[in-house]
């Protein structure tokens, strides 16, 4: 039976495979992340030709600053630059883009340029692009807990007020749906700390291709996988 809503309402992505795309053509892993970037281009115009209302895009995780601090240093300034060259396109194309993550632990510079994209883009209809930065889902849940613990101890509210909906409120995702669709590009099968919250009924994609060549037609592919996918959340 294929599924009745074809198309999903939140699509979210683990961007991986950057670097083994750039070795395996001889470039340096630098250049990935650059052709990354071209497709996430790519993927914002599919996603937002297709209907999806929601594109989460794993970016960068709570774990990656433990890479040499050249390629992390690289990937901060190359996420300035994009702000800056895919800012009015984006306005233009209806995209709102909101942050996820921790935000305390960026450079004053990435900070502002966060800040920039969010505010120039907030009246964007179409799209909601949804960027993980300096994400990690277990970060996120542990915070949430803190929130609704002070939010007891205070008296604001009960015990017995701690229930799904408003732990899934006090996450950084409060106003966004669950995720329909998680795909991870290259092959690896695994959600490396992502959305672990949101993800229990979501349905997974694995495909090998990396996400430098993970175009607008690789996503197109990958929604007719799920719309051939039956979602039965435990139902029969
Ligand atoms: C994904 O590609 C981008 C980030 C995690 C920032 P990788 O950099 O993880 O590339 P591989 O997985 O090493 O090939
Ligand atoms: C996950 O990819 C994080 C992002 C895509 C931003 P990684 O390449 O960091 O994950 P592992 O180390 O293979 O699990
Ligand atoms: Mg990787």
């Amino acid at each position: 039976m294929e599924n009745i809503e074809r198309i999903p309402t939140h699509v979210a992505i683990i961007m991986d495979g950057n670097g083994r795309w750039a070795k395996s053509l001889g470039k340096e892993r630098y250049e990935g992340h650059i052709e990354g970037v071209d497709s996430v281009r790519e993927c914002i115009k599919a996603a937002r030709r297709n209907g999806v209302k929601y594109l989460t895009l794993y970016a960068f995780s709570t774990e990656n600053w433990g890479r040499p601090v050249e390629e992390v240093n690289a990937l901060m300034e190359l996420f300035c630059k994009s702000v800056m060259a895919e800012t009015d396109q984006l306005v233009e194309q209806g995209v709102r883009v909101v942050m996820i993550g921790r935000r305390d632990r960026f450079s004053d510079k990435v900070r502002s340029h966060l800040e920039k994209i969010e505010s120039a883009t907030a009246a964007g209809e179409h799209l909601t692009l949804v960027l993980a930065f300096d994400y990690s889902s277990r970060e996120e849940i542990t915070t949430a807990v803190k929130s609704l613990a002070n939010r007891v101890a205070s008296g604001e509210i009960a015990v017995e007020d701690i229930c799904e909906q408003s732990i899934s409120q006090s996450l950084y995702t409060a106003d966004i749906p669950d995720p329909d669709f998680i795909i991870r590009t290259s092959g690896e099968c695994r959600l490396s700390n992502f959305l672990l919250w949101q993800a229990s009924y979501a349905e997974m994609y694995f495909p090998t291709t990396m996400w430098p060549e993970f175009k607008q037609e690789e996503f197109d592919k990958a929604l007719e996988v799920y719309a051939s996918r039956e979602r039965r959340y435990g139902k029969l």
